[in-house]
């Protein structure tokens, strides 16, 4: 698995000093919230919101919400499905939505969006990783762990094609892996 990268671009170590710094700030600006509803992104924001919400020592809970842009490739489809046949009850509550990576924007709009509609009282945002590129929506998270290029990116939750996943590190894929 580690001979498709073609180079790291956040080490494992890197990951984990930045996370907490992350967390304390979260744990900070979220300590007066009563109920705090952390809201997943699957399948991306799984590895993030493992290792995040374990340095959060808040009284919260945890709902995951399945969407898809990307059925597969490495270009975004522009169109968010949300896949569940229940969606989480978020009425009156603050939410932390969670995602992996902040990319064309469309996700983050589309599913902050559909919260607010569903009733939340406000909708937060952190990603572990956002794209330095003009975005088809207009969307900045409140909490960004790192800024990177507009390249394709892998592992810590990252895909390409359902692989990757599970990689300790953020890298670059290598070229002779993508289909083209
Ligand atoms: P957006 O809607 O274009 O911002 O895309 C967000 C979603 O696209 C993320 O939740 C990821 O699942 C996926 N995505 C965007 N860029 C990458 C990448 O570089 N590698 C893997 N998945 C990505
Ligand atoms: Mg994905």
């Amino acid at each position: 698995m580690d001979n498709d990268i073609e180079r790291i671009l956040v080490a494992e170590e890197v990951i984990e000093k930045r996370l907490d710094v992350i967390a304390a700030r979260i744990t900070e600006d979220f300590r007066h919230e009563e109920t705090l509803q952390v809201v997943a992104i699957l399948k991306g924001a799984l590895v993030f919101m493992a290792d995040l919400l374990r340095r959060v020592p808040l009284k919260l809970e945890i709902e995951c919400l399945n969407v898809a842009s990307y059925h597969g490739g490495t270009e975004s489809s522009g169109q968010v499905d949300f896949l569940d046949q229940k969606l989480p009850d978020v009425k009156g509550h603050t939410i932390l939505l969670l995602d992996d990576i902040l990319d064309t924007g469309r996700t983050l709009q589309a599913v902050s969006a559909k919260l607010m509609e569903m009733g939340a009282k406000e909708v937060k945002t952190a990603v572990l990783l956002s794209k330095d590129k003009v975005r088809a929506a207009e969307v900045e998270a409140d909490y960004t762990a790192f800024e990177i290029a507009d390249e394709f990116v892998v592992g810590y939750g990252l895909d390409y094609d359902g692989k990757y996943r599970n990689l300790p590190y953020v890298g670059v894929l290598d070229s002779k892996v993508i289909k083209s």
